[in-house]
């Protein structure tokens, strides 16, 4: 066929070859690409994902300080198996205001997208300071010294500022509120009826002996939330597929 002939061409002169391909290839990546520079967005909004708390924040940035990502995914995935063992699969709205994200790519331990709401604060602190006084054969570190460590929120507006040049949709009214917020959420007997109305559903602190804000507090708000901000309750998995 004279159109082979053609082809024959092609693949005889290496450079003729290489030439050819990569405009093939310019112009797959080109319709991938360029589209995604005039959608104004390519993650669907979901009801209920709010931008964290100021806690939250700054329990996200001890978390990824020390690197819980290594062992823990935050992305769970559309198989059965997964869906049976941590709960909905996880949507790409629940992750739109991490950054970085903490899907990760490595489990030592269990995926902690859904974990928020499954152990109660006593627990997480229990675990994380000692994790074989709870789960007897974990390998996981302990991290007790966050107990220690206070933190009063002194530049969580700054944090917060920062993520709202990557896109967070922080209010002003969030900004400046941020410390207070902050500090209110870790505290059982503060008033939280502001915090509550700029964050729905933020998990106060149940701290028992409430000895100021610590790191811990902190990571336990940040573990509470994580998985529960959209309303899975109408959603059963179809088990029968
Ligand atoms: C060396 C790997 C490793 C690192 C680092 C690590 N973990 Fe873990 N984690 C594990 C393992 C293994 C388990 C399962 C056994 C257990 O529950 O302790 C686990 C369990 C957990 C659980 C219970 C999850 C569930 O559904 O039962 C939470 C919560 C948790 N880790 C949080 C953290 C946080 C927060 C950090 C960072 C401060 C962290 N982990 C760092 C290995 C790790």
């Amino acid at each position: 066929m004279a159109f082979l002939d053609q082809h024959k061409k092609l693949e005889r002169n290496a450079s003729l070859l290489l030439g050819a391909s990569l405009f093939v290839v310019l112009i797959g990546g080109a319709v991938e690409i360029v589209p995604l520079f005039y959608l104004q967005n390519t993650i669907e909004h979901v009801e209920g994902v709010r931008p964290y708390s100021p806690l939250e924040l700054a329990g996200r940035n001890i978390y990824v300080r020390e690197g819980c990502y290594v062992c823990h995914s935050q992305m769970i995935r559309p198989m059965r198996d997964e869906v049976e063992r941590y709960g909905h699969y996880s949507l790409a709205a629940e992750s739109m205001y991490d950054h970085p994200f903490q899907w990760g790519s490595k489990r030592t331990g269990p995926d902690l997208a859904r974990v928020g709401g499954r152990y109660s604060d006593s627990w997480h602190v229990q675990h994380l300071t000692e994790p074989r006084s709870v789960v007897p054969e974990s390998i996981m570190p302990p991290y007790g010294f966050l107990e220690d460590t206070p933190i009063d929120g002194q530049y969580i507006a700054d944090a917060m500022a920062t993520n709202r040049e990557v896109g967070v949709p922080y209010t002003d009214e969030q900004i400046a509120s941020a410390q207070a917020d902050f500090l209110v959420q870790a505290d059982p007997e503060g008033d939280t009826d502001g915090l509550l109305e700029r964050y729905p559903g933020a998990h106060v602190a149940n701290a028992d002996e409430l000895q100021g804000v610590s790191e811990m507090d902190a990571l336990v708000a940040y573990l509470q939330v994580l998985g529960t901000m959209v309303d899975f309750s109408t959603f059963t998995p179809d088990a029968s597929r």
